[in-house]
Parts: structure tokens; sequence; C-alpha cells
């Protein structure tokens, strides 16, 4: 037998004990209902649902979705059905799960993630609350918070305050320095945090003389940015002391790895889930059979290895 578990709340009361390290990125996952269809959720980590915003959103023009050499680049908008409707239709669902749920937030506003956060509380089905603060696709907030460190704190403080949940923040790669933001959110009370969201990018239609994207920009995600991501892992697990969860075209165990060696105590796929639903368990499988083979009783053995 090996063990997986992973507490990523650990100095949290409730805490957030997840039975293994691999769970889906938000936005690739829907509810989670839609996927359980077609695999065994329960056997996942966790799940983190689609970002959350107070109203719904109808998102961007079209087209919002497109590929590019390594990867897509998607303008999705925050595309939601709002707080409420996912208090009311999803959380029910979610409450009969092993599996826990993690509620992905976003907003216009610091007031916005507050009120959102407020209305979460004491939703049954809702393990944690994961803050995005790094949307690349949105016309006001998102990202705007998550570049500055001054911002980025003031949401984290607002969100802990409004929840008794554990509070994980969402980081965007697009910052000169990503360990001043990840300091500014720790100091703020951030129980863990997921590094990353898409990189800021652009394609050109050339037989339309147009920007491919209806919003013109996108965030890429896929095999593209996984060095980058990886890399901004390494850095961050070298000065935070709350656990960091990798995220960045995990499509295989052994980018898993990579991401757990870099010091991730938990990982996201993303992207590989719309390619095939059965990535994260099959992340999962690759994890635990390289254990078995290096003769690992404990997936702390892993975490940070690469870091000398
Ligand atoms: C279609 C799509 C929708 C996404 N929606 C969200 C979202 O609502 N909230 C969020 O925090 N991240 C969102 N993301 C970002 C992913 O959760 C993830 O951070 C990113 O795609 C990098 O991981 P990957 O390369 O494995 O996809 C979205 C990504 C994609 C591709």
């Amino acid at each position: 037998m090996v063990n997986l578990s992973v507490q990523l709340a650990p100095s949290h009361p409730k805490g957030l004990l997840l039975a293994n390290p691999v769970m889906t990125a938000s936005g690739t996952f829907g509810y989670g209902i839609e996927y359980s269809e077609l695999i065994d959720i329960q056997r996942l980590g966790a799940i983190v649902c689609k970002g959350t915003t107070l109203k719904s959103r109808e998102g961007n023009p079209q087209p919002r979705l497109v590929e590019t050499a390594s990867g897509i680049l998607n303008s999705i908008g925050l595309e939601n059905i709002g707080v409420e409707a996912v208090i009311r239709e999803k959380a029910p669902i979610w409450a009969k799960w092993e599996v826990p749920v993690i509620a992905n937030i976003a907003g216009e506003t610091i007031d916005e993630y507050k009120e959102v956060a407020l209305r979460l509380e004491s939703t049954p089905g809702i393990s944690g609350i994961e803050v995005n603060i790094s949307c690349p696709n949105v016309a006001s907030g998102g990202m705007e918070f998550g570049t500055n460190p001054k911002s980025a704190a003031e949401v984290t403080k607002v969100v802990k305050s409004a929840s008794s949940l554990p509070v994980l923040i969402k980081l965007s790669p697009n910052v000169t320095d990503i360990r001043e933001i990840a300091s500014a959110v720790c100091e703020a009370g951030a129980d863990a945090i997921t590094l990353v969201n898409t990189l800021r990018g652009m394609a050109i239609d050339i037989n339309r003389y147009q920007p491919s994207l209806g919003n013109t920009v996108g965030g890429l995600s896929g095999p593209a940015i996984k060095p980058i991501a990886l890399y901004m892992v390494y850095k961050v697990a070298g000065i935070v002391n709350v656990p960091i969860i990798g995220c960045g075209s995990i499509n295989c165990a052994e980018d898993a790895l990579e991401f757990l060696m870099a010091g991730a105590s938990a990982v996201q796929v993303g992207t590989a889930n719309l390619t095939s639903p059965q990535a994260a368990l099959d992340v999962l499988d690759g994890i635990e059979q390289f254990m078995k083979k290096e003769n690992m009783k404990d997936l702390k053995a892993i975490v940070g290895k690469a870091r000398g």
C-alpha cells in the first residue's frame, strides 16, 4: 500500500484532506457532474468547479477556443450560471459525493469576491474555495487583482474573513516576479496556492485579417506552458510555507511527478481533460505505479525531491 493522501490546508481548523494529489482544474471539468457519467470521479483527489461569479455571465463573443502549435487559447470570459444556481443545482449533488469539491470563484470587484464567498458559506458539498485572481480574458477584475501584490493580498484577506472554508489562491503567471505575489497572498492568510492560470496570448486568422478569438486576447494553456508553470512552482516552493498545487499542462504521470518533485503537494489536470476524460485518473494510476516501482510508501517522499 502507498499513502497518496495530502493535506492541503494544514493550518486551517477544518483542513482539506485529499485521498490523493490529483485534482481537476477549473473550467476544464465543468461541475464534475458531466464527467461523472464517463469516469469514476470519486477516485479523484478533488474537483475544482468552473469559475463562479455573483451573477451568471454569458462570457465573451465567439470564437472562444483556438488551437495553437502546442496548446489552446481560450477566451471563455467566465461564462457561468452564477453562485445562486451553483448552490441550488450543483452543491446538493456534490454533497452526496466522497470526492471533495472546491468552488472556484471570481469577481469584478473585491466586494464581489466577498459576496460570493459569503453566499457559499455553510453550503453543504463545498470543501474549499479557490480564488481566481488570474483570469486573463475578462474586461475587469480577474487578472488585475493577481498582478499586483497589494490587491492580491487584499482579495485574499477579504475572502479569508468572509469564509470559514480553506482558501486557495490561484495566481497568474503574467507577472515579472511570481514570488512577490505569492508572498503577499501568504502573508494575507492563503491556506494554499494554485500555480498557474493561463498565459495571455493571441492568434490571427490571416484569411479574415482579424484576431482569431472574438475577444482578441485569450489565455494559453497546454504543453507550451508547462516549463513556465514548473519554473514558477519551483521558485515559489522555495519561499512559502503553504502547500502549492501545480497546474500547467499536466497530461500524464511524468508531468505530475515533475511538479511534485519541484515542490508541489498536489496537481491539477486542465486542458488534458478536453482530449481525454480519463486523463486525471491515468495521471493518478501512473503516480501510484511510479511509487511502487521506486518502493516509496508515502507521497511526501516525492514532494520537493528535485530541489536539492
Ligand atoms: C477552457 C478553459 C476554461 C478555463 N476556465 C477557468 C476558470 O473558470 N477559472 C480558473 O481559475 N481557471 C480557468 N482555466 C484555467 C485552468 O484551470 C488552468 O489553470 C490552465 O488551463 C493551465 O492548465 P492546463 O495547461 O493543464 O490547462 C480555464 C482553462 C481552459 C482551457
